[in-house]
This record gives structure tokens, C-alpha cells and sequence, in this order.
């Protein structure tokens, strides 16, 4: 995810993580009782591990019935090319437009990864009451005293700098989000797989066409619909790559696909 000359020290950083499949006792396990990395709540009457993100009543919205509050950051960029002088980036070099917004499917996981929002500000903290869930605040080393993450090497697009990042919220090859970009699209379509709904498992059942092997699994390339239910315009975000969850444990960084075998994520996507 992060900036190439990043990458090597990060995977230093991060300690290999090795988990069973599903969400219980990974980093994305904010309960009090769970074991493993990553912040855990300290108060011992905060031992929900759903309600940072879902909660059955009192949501943000029915979608997902979404509890947590969406970053605070409302414009985005790309960072700047290397040249001399640097220009700052509009478009990847396919041409596709790099978006100064990003899609609520993103801005969801940025609402904790880019530390403008506490881990624990959701719309039912309990009973109800929307406010910051207790227990989150002045854990060393991932969060600050607000109990927002703090920790560098989980934070992505601070400051809505997602420069050296993938790009997320583009069309997939092949597919639009406006006639600007379809002739682009249309023209990169022979460097990536084409797109199935047929007989598709991923979320929301559009995939790669990439053969489900030991390495490459189209199924589970999980495009997102512009807007929901649409079968027509389809796209990259975070839950794209990553199933917040870990329902494919134990892959690494909640992916969908082993990225350590052999890039297998990537290759889901790019035929290369
Ligand atoms: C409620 C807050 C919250 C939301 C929302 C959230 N995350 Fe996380 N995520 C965390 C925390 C906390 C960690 C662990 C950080 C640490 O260890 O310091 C984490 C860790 C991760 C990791 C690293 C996993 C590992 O084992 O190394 C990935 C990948 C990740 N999140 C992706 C996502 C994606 C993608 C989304 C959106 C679908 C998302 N997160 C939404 C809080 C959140
Ligand atoms: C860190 C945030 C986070 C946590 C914690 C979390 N979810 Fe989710 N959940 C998401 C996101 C994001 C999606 C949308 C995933 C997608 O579009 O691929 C989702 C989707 C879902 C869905 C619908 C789509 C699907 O994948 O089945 C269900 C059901 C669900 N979550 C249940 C749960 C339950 C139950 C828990 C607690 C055990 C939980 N989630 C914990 C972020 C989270
Ligand atoms: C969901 C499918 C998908 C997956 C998985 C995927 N990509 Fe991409 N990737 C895309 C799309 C779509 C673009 C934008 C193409 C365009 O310019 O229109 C892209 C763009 C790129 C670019 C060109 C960026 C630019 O500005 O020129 C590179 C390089 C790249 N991806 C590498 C990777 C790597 C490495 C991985 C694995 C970690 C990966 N991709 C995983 C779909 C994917
Ligand atoms: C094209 C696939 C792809 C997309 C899209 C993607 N990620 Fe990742 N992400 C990965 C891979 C692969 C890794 C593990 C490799 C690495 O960076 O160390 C990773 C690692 C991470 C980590 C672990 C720490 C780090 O920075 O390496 C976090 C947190 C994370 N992603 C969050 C996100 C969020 C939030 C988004 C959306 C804004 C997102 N990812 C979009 C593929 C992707």
C-alpha cells in the first residue's frame, strides 16, 4: 500500500501475522478479551467486536448498517511524480483519473486508518448514544489521547495524501465511471482479465475472470458497485484487496487473495 521506498522498512516493522480464518484475535479484534497485535479495549465492559464498525440499530445507514464514522477528510490527492520538477499526479499512466473524492467504501476504512476519526466514534456506542466508545484512549504505540490510530505503520492517506498508494475509487478496466474515461478503459482492457458475475462468491459478485488456482483467484476479487446494485459500473476500493473480516486467513493483511504467493492478489487483477 505504501510508497515503494517504504515498502522494504514496513515489512520489517510488521511482524509476519499468522491467523486462523475469521476475525476473532486479529487487529481488527477490539475487544476486551482479545489476545494477538493490534489495540485492544481496556475497559472490561467493552467486549463487542462487530459494534466499531455494524450495529443493529441506530446506524449511520441500513448499508452495512454501518456504525462507524467516515473520515473527516473530504479532499484527496496523489502525490507528485518524479520528475524534476515534481507535478502532482491527476491520473494513473493509463490515463485513468485519479479522484479528488473517494468512494464511501473507502471512506469507511479511512474513517480509522487515516486517524481523523477515533476508533471508537460510532453513531450507537451503547444503548443507543452516539459518542466515542470508552477504553480506546493513550494505548501505547496505537493510539493518542483522542484514541485515534497513531500508529504509523497502520495509517493510510493522512491528510488525504494517498500518494504511493494503489489507487482506489477508479473504474475497473474495461468499465466507466463517466464516458472521459471508457476509451481508456476500453484501450488497457487486454492487460487485465475481463470481468464475471458468473457464479461469482465475492461480496458483490462481480470477479476477475483470473483462474481460481493455487495463486490467482478471480471469485474473490471483489469489485464494488458505483452505486449499489449496479451492473454496469464497477470498480477498485479497499475491500476490493482486503476482507476486513479475514475471512481468507490466514493470508496476510486481510487479503482476498495471498499476496505472498507469488503476488497472487495482484495477478487476480493484472493478467501479467
Ligand atoms: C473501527 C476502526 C477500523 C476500521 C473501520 C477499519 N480498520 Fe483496519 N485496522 C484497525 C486497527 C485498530 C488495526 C490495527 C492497527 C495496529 O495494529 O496498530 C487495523 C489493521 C488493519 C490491517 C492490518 C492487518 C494485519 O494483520 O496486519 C488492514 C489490512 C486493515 N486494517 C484494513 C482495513 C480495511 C481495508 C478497512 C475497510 C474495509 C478497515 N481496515 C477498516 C481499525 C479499523
Ligand atoms: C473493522 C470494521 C469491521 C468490523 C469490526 C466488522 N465488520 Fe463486517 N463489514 C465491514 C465492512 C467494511 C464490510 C463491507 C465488506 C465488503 O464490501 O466487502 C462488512 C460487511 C459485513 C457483512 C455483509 C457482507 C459480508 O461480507 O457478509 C456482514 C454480515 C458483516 N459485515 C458482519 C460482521 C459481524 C457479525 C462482525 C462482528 C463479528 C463484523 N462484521 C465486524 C467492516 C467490519
Ligand atoms: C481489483 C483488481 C486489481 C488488483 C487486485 C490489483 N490491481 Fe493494480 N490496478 C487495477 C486497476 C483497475 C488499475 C488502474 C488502471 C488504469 O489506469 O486504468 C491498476 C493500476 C495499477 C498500476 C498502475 C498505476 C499507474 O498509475 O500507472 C500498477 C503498477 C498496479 N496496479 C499494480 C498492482 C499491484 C502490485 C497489485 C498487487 C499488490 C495490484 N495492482 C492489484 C486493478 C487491480
Ligand atoms: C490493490 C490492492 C489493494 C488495495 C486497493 C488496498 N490495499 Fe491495503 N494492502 C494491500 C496489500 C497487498 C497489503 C500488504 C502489503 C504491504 O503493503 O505491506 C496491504 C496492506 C495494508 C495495510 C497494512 C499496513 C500497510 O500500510 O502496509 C493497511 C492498514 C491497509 N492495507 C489498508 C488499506 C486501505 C485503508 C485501503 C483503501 C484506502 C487499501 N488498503 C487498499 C493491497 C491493497
Amino acid at each position: 500500500m505504501r510508497h515503494l521506498t517504504k515498502f522494504a522498512l514496513l515489512l520489517a516493522l510488521i511482524p509476519a501475522a499468522s491467523f486462523a480464518q475469521g476475525i476473532r484475535n486479529t487487529r481488527h479484534d477490539l475487544s476486551n478479551t482479545a489476545t494477538g497485535p493490534g489495540p485492544k479495549n481496556t475497559n472490561v465492559n467493552e467486549n463487542q467486536i462487530c459494534k466499531y464498525c455494524h450495529t443493529p440499530h441506530r446506524a449511520q445507514s441500513t448499508q452495512l448498517v454501518w456504525n462507524h464514522t467516515q473520515t473527516a477528510t473530504t479532499t484527496f490527492s496523489w502525490g507528485q511524480d518524479l520528475e524534476t520538477p515534481p507535478n502532482n499526479l491527476t491520473a494513473t499512466t493509463q490515463g485513468t483519473p485519479l479522484p479528488t473524492t473517494l468512494r464511501l467504501a473507502s471512506k469507511r476504512c479511512l474513517g480509522c486508518h487515516d486517524g481523523t476519526v477515533a476508533l471508537g466514534d460510532v453513531s450507537n456506542a451503547g444503548g443507543g448514544v452516539a459518542g466515542i466508545i470508552p477504553g480506546l484512549a493513550n494505548i501505547p504505540g496505537e493510539t493518542n489521547g483522542s484514541g485515534q490510530l497513531s500508529n504509523v505503520a497502520y495509517l493510510v492517506g493522512v491528510g488525504g495524501n494517498m500518494g504511493g498508494n494503489h489507487p482506489v475509487s477508479i473504474p475497473y478496466a474495461g468499465q466507466t465511471y463517466g464516458v472521459a474515461s471508457q476509451a481508456l478503459a476500453d484501450n488497457a482492457i487486454g492487460n487485465y482479465y475481463q470481468v464475471t458475475n458468473a457464479g461469482c462468491v465475492s461480496t458483490s459478485g462481480y470477479c476477475t475472470t483470473a483462474p481460481t488456482n493455487t495463486e490467482t483467484d478471480g471469485t474473490r476479487i471483489n469489485l464494488v458497485p458505483y452505486t449499489p446494485g449496479s451492473t454496469t459500473q464497477f470498480g477498485v476500493e479497499c475491500v476490493t484487496c482486503h476482507e476486513p473480516h479475514n475471512k481468507y486467513g490466514p493470508n496476510p493483511y486481510f487479503t482476498r487473495v495471498n499476496v505472498n504467493a507469488a503476488s497472487g492478489l495482484c495477478r487476480s487483477c493484472h493478467n501479467k
